[in-house]
């Protein structure tokens, strides 16, 4: 009989990612994916450590599970992602009725490990790292019938941001072959799929663990030139390998679209120094400009943290100081978060939780004031929307995104998923843009 699974996924888009390919991977060996847990046979919980919080949030979620598990004999409760992969074997000290403990490398190994839940009824641990990850290769299982899809084209980091955890857990960076990233593409596009969004955690480095000549450019073009994809997107760009030819892929790549989210964690030399962050100020300012003469209205979005060891008054004035010449369409800001393993905490000058509270709600308000600056500028626009899905707030509403990244809702019905179409801009929020439905293209 078909076993069911039900999967609670934490963390980035990478993991969202991750968590479609334990999707397939179960999938294939014959279980079903349900939206109720409680007729699951089988829970993932999908896990981030980027900050203390997030840790918490997944082991949150972990106890409020443990009633299905004393309701259920023969449930199996698994752990994957990069909490999994930090705490390993502690993690079923920590949380005695987990069965199942996996790593960032170890999502095809998942059928077996579950078999050998099943044979022993002990717990299994597995976060070992490979040097040719299998699940790279994996896809979204294909009848999730989206339009959009996500598509990774590299793993691990090898940049070691000091507050950063995330190099110790996805492991060292490694691009997949160009061919092999185009021909899931063209499977894709087969299936329906019109928009692709590249992932790795530095894709402006793509193709150097290769070492044939081929960069990230290079797979733009490629992925440009496949039938039926009509959008790409990519997450996310590290400032410091943000080459001129990429610059120019903006004007060159017709279905790259207008959107990029690249980090600048602050605004002060000294805290980018620390950070080991290998740009500076000027270089970030030199990026941004470059990027806004090649495309006037590319939407340009970046993550802050406040806080960080050893900022002063001074740094932090020098980030709302580029926060308001830069003017991004959108950040996600955060408090520093001390992470175990990681260089920035043999950094002394802590910053209390008190001052990192009220920077955070100072770039948050300031934020909030420059996103519906630039939404309500593009009132009047006609964008072009790719139909998504229909509108979470209204059952009349259909909603999808301008080739810069924003949600629109407007009226509209089922039949334009998929469609897409030209809409009039006639009213901008915080979070969405309003807009009225003139044509299907
Ligand atoms: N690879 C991506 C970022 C991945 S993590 C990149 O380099 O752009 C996403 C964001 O989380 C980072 O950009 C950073 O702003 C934030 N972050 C990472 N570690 C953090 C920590 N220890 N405390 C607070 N924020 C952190
Ligand atoms: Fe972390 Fe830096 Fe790598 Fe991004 S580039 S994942 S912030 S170490
Ligand atoms: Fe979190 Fe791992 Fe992504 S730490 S942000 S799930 S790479």
């Amino acid at each position: 009989m078909e076993k069911n699974l039900f999967i609670y996924t934490f963390g980035c888009q990478m993991n969202v990612h991750d968590s479609e390919k334990i999707a397939a991977v179960m999938v294939n060996s014959g279980y079903a994916v349900v939206d109720d847990v409680g007729k699951a046979d089988l829970i993932i919980v999908n896990t981030c450590s980027i900050r203390e919080k997030a840790a918490q949030k997944a082991c949150s979620q972990l106890g409020r599970l443990k009633k299905f598990k004393n309701r259920k004999p023969g449930l199996i409760i698994g752990v994957g992602g990069c909490l999994a992969q930090q705490w390993g074997p502690k993690f079923i000290e920590k949380v005695p009725y987990l069965d199942l403990v996996f790593g960032t490398h170890n999502i095809h190994n998942l059928p077996d490990l579950i078999s050998a839940v099943e044979k022993t009824g002990l717990p299994v641990v597995r976060t070992d790292f490979h040097e040719a990850v299998k699940s790279l290769d994996m896809m979204a299982p294909p009848e999730n019938g989206r339009v959009t899809s996500y598509v990774t084209i590299m793993q691990g980091c090898n940049n070691f941001c000091s507050y950063c955890v995330v190099p110790n857990l996805r492991g060292k960076e490694d691009s997949r072959l160009l061919s092999d990233i185009v021909k899931e593409v063209a499977v894709l596009a087969g299936r329906g799929v019109k928009e692709v969004t590249l992932l790795g955690q530095n894709v402006n480095s793509y193709g150097k663990t290769i070492g044939n000549g081929s960069d990230f450019a290079d797979l733009l073009y490629a992925i440009g030139l496949i039938g039926g994809i009509e959008r790409i997107r990519f997450t996310t760009s590290h400032p410091k390998d943000l080459s001129d030819r990429l610059v120019r892929c903006f004007s060159e790549v017709d279905k790259l679209c207008e959107h990029i989210h690249l980090p600048v964690q602050t605004g002060s030399d000294r805290v980018l120094g620390m950070m080991n962050r290998c740009y500076t100020r000027a270089d970030y300012f030199d990026r941004v400009h470059k990027l806004r003469a090649v495309c006037p209205d590319i939407s340009i979005t970046s993550d802050i943290i406040v806080g960080f060891p050893g900022e002063t008054d001074g740094d932090f004035q020098a980030t709302i100081d580029m926060m308001d010449k830069i003017r991004f369409d959108n950040l996600f800001s955060f408090k520093y978060s001390e992470r175990e393993g990681t260089a920035a905490t043999k950094i002394g000058g802590k910053v209390s939780e008190y001052v990192k509270r009220e920077r955070l709600k100072i770039v948050q308000g300031l934020q909030e004031k420059h996103t519906l600056e630039r939404n309500e500028a593009m009132i009047g626009n006609t964008e072009e929307i790719l139909v998504e899905e229909i509108s979470k707030n209204s059952g009349q509403d259909v909603s999808g995104r301008t080739r810069t990244n924003k949600i629109v809702n407007f009226r509209g019905s089922h039949e334009l998923i998929g469609k897409m179409v030209s809409v009039l801009i006639t009213g901008a929020y915080q979070h969405s843009l309003r807009g009225r439905l003139l044509n299907v293209n």
